[in-house]
């Protein structure tokens, strides 16, 4: 139903968002020729609820699963713990026709891709997400990768899965902080390409009366109308990524777009030690960069408010803490949009459309970000 398709140059899958979709697994992989064994990698939150169950639901189906539980967090994503998840398929006997099924958020989503793409030069992977954030950003795209000492996702791989299968019934045992922050990338998506899907958000956050509960609890299993209207935002949040990723495979053009509110955002998520979850993190740097826009005159007033008054209606702060400027704007200038020693800001000119300007004077900067 209403399914999106990823076409690259070198790959082309489908991506299905809807509540339940995990019981459609094993038709999807018989309809993708994926008949060998299948090496399904989870981590502790969701091992129970989900992986147990689609691993019993695929041996009725006549499929041989293996599992894997790696520990919850982004520690994970770290040598030893790929290695380890080599040495598991090493011995077990993978072979190239095999699969990788990777079921849960980010972390198990970037781990379990690049341990699929690394082993015997790349097998299968089928990306099974479980937050709202790794549904509309991480699963889709083919970025998979480790943590260097030195920084984040420094080592990795693209490698594109056969499949996404995003099922929304799953965001019903999400804490209410992480759902929050899927929130401000679906926001995001909206800015950047899709004023239909800000458009949506507004009015249902208008119609739910949600602005003043700080809506972490806005799933609410029970209610079923609402699971639907919020799987149907999703997949058109999650079509923004897919658009974007089919017209730039390897993030050398149009994917820049994809980092609205990044830049601000990624300097406060370091300068908070990690304390603000990424999408708070970005929630914040999506003002903030809104607010550049207005400075530089591309953009007006009413698009800086609408884009406040809507991550506050979905439960996200938007106030810059007291960060010294001067280290913000260190940070800023490691951001990998960096290019011969200039920012590239990815500016809304008006909901729906972004502009990506490299000549933000830094005196204007700095006023916007001490404001
Ligand atoms: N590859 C990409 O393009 C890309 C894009 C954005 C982010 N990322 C990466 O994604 C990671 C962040 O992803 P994330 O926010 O999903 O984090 P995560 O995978 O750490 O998940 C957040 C927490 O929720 C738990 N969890 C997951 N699903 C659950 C569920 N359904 N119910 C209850 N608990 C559940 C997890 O165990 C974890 O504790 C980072 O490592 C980041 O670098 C990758």
């Amino acid at each position: 139903m209403n399914n999106l398709t990823v076409t690259t140059s070198s790959a082309s899958y489908p991506v299905v968002v809807q509540a339940g979709a995990l019981a459609s697994l094993p038709a999807h992989l018989d309809a993708l020729g994926l008949r060998g064994v299948l090496w399904l990698i989870c981590d502790g939150a969701v091992e129970a609820r989900y992986a147990v169950p689609l691993a019993a639901h695929l041996r009725a189906a006549g499929s041989t699963v293996h599992t894997y539980r790696v520990p919850p967090g982004d520690a994970s994503k770290n040598p030893a713990q790929l290695g380890e998840l080599h040495t598991w398929m090493i011995a077990g006997g993978i072979e190239r026709r095999d699969a990788v099924l990777a079921l849960g958020g980010g972390v198990v989503g970037d781990l379990a891709g690049f341990a699929a793409a690394t082993i015997l030069r790349g097998v299968a992977v089928v990306q099974m997400p479980t937050t709202l954030l790794s549904m509309v950003d991480a699963a889709v795209g083919g970025k998979t990768g480790i943590n260097h000492p030195l920084g984040k996702n420094l080592i990795g791989a693209f490698h594109q899965p056969r499949l996404v299968l995003a099922d929304t019934d799953t965001l019903a045992s999400l804490p209410p902080r992480a759902l929050r922050e899927g929130w401000a990338e679906v926001i995001k998506h909206g800015v950047i390409r899709d004023a239909g899907l800000f458009g949506e958000l507004e009015q249902l956050a208008e119609a739910r009366g949600w602005s003043e509960s700080a809506p972490g609890g806005l799933w609410d299993p029970a209610d079923a109308a609402l699971t639907t209207v919020l799987s149907d935002l999703i997949r058109r949040a999650v079509a923004v990524k897919v658009a974007v990723v089919s017209i730039d495979e390897f993030e050398r053009g149009e994917r820049i777009t994809l980092n609205y509110g990044h830049t601000v955002g990624h300097a406060v998520e370091q300068l908070s030690r990690y304390g603000l979850l990424h999408g708070e993190a970005v929630a914040v740097g999506m003002h903030a960069e809104a607010r550049i826009a207005q400075h530089m005159g591309i953009c007006d007033g009413d698009l800086v408010g609408r884009q406040a008054a809507l991550l506050h209606a979905y439960g996200l702060e938007i106030t810059l803490p007291a960060y010294d400027v001067d280290a913000i704007l260190a940070l800023a200038m490691r951001d990998k949009k960096v290019q011969a020693k200039k920012i590239r800001w990815v500016l809304p000119t008006s909901v729906g459309a972004v502009q990506v300007r490299d000549d933000v004077p830094e005196e204007l900067l700095r006023r916007v970000l001490q404001a």
